[in-house]
């Protein structure tokens, strides 16, 4: 029988995004009232752990007086990293033991969880909820932000609407994602998008062309909204974007090759401008369902610890909160837009071009 718990550490870890302090609040006041566990909250995700950077939380850490910032406070009290830090994986993983954790539960996307889970083999115990805007943790319908940046872009869609109507533009907005197209396609749905170019799925340009110009036979002037993801193929074919000094991708610019591409084969008859909306859909107040969702992650999260059901990642499936094995997850890798996806068949049936079928 393993020991009983007393002490769980709460982490955030990767890019942040709406919804995780909400997430934070449900762990402690679950684990508190729920079950009678001390919660500890690891600073900086696993700089943390290495530097024994933590503190006490309680359910009423940041209840002022009635006023409960918790669940409507974007961005995360307890601080995150999304590169590697300066530390060998002992300082790391002896962390756990000096901090006096029975369970660690670690709030993070697919990289975060991934090497986490590795950390986890020196015997923590180990339970994961996904968050981010990306949507592509793997193994869940949906993570924790997704929902509130969508909401951002589709606000951005709307208001861009008017202006590039105004003006008779093509206005292509370039949203985050990384390699998965789930928020441009979710967002260029809601926010009335004529074209949506995701990295999954190949177009071309010749076909956006044709789109914009049918906008001058549908419309009388020319308007059109081109929703474009990051990791979306650029025009010309290749990639745009840097390499950070890890060595990963640091995407970026894709909105713009694409606005240049479109006046430019135009030969003058389309006008366009790019928005790259970049970190503000990573900010903000989480959406009633983004908090919804990190209160019953959270609560979940904190009653698996209480099972013993570690190695365990919560999930949404359908409306159910579920637990599925970290390890698959992991294995999963980023989960992408499939071409056959409910979404993909609902864009095209309303007429946008969402590249090649
Ligand atoms: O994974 C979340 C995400 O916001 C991506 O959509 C984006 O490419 C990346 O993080 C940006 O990361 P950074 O905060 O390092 O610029």
């Amino acid at each position: 029988m393993s020991p009983p718990i007393r002490r769980i550490g709460v982490m955030t870890s990767g890019g942040d995004c709406p919804g995780l302090n909400a997430a934070i609040r449900a762990i402690t006041r679950r684990a508190v009232h729920g079950h009678g566990f001390e919660v500890l909250g690891i600073e900086d995700a696993v700089a943390g752990l290495a530097h024994r950077r933590a503190r006490p939380l309680t359910p009423n850490v940041l209840d002022l007086n009635g006023f409960d910032p918790m669940l409507s406070t974007g961005g995360t009290i307890l601080g995150s990293i999304n590169k590697p830090i300066d530390a060998v994986a002992a300082q790391i993983e002896e962390g756990y033991d000096e901090l006096g954790l029975d369970a660690l539960i670690a709030i993070g996307g697919d990289g975060s969880l991934a090497i986490l889970q590795e950390h986890a083999r020196s015997g923590w115990n180990l339970v994961g909820i996904p968050k981010t805007i990306d949507n592509d943790v793997a193994l869940t319908d949906r993570s924790i932000g997704f929902d509130s940046a969508v909401h951002t872009v589709t606000r951005a869609c709307a208001q861009l609407r008017t202006t590039g109507v105004s003006h008779d533009r093509v206005m292509v907005l370039e949203t985050m994602g990384r390699g998965a197209g789930h928020l441009a396609l979710s967002a260029g749905i809601a926010g009335g998008a004529d074209a949506i170019l995701i990295p999954e799925i190949p177009w071309s340009l010749d076909q956006l062309v044709a789109t914009v110009e049918s906008t001058r036979q549908q419309r009388g002037h020319v308007f059109a909204l081109v929703v474009v993801a990051e990791g979306a193929a650029p025009p010309a074919g290749g990639t745009v974007g840097n390499i950070d000094r890890q060595g990963r991708p640091h995407y970026g610019g894709v909105g713009e090759s694409v606005a240049y591409a479109l006046e430019a084969v135009s030969e003058g008859r389309v006008e366009s401008r790019a928005t790259v909306l970049g970190h503000l859909q990573r900010g903000g107040e989480p959406s009633p369902i983004d908090t919804i969702l990190a209160t019953e992650f959270g609560t979940r999260a904190v009653d698996l610890v209480a099972d013993g059901r570690f190695d365990t990642m919560v999930a949404l499936h359908g409306t159910r909160v579920e637990a599925v094995p970290l390890a698959d997850v992991v294995q999963g890798g980023s989960a992408s837009v499939q071409p056959d996806d409910e979404l993909v068949h609902t864009a095209r049936s309303v007429g946008i071009y969402l590249g090649e079928a």
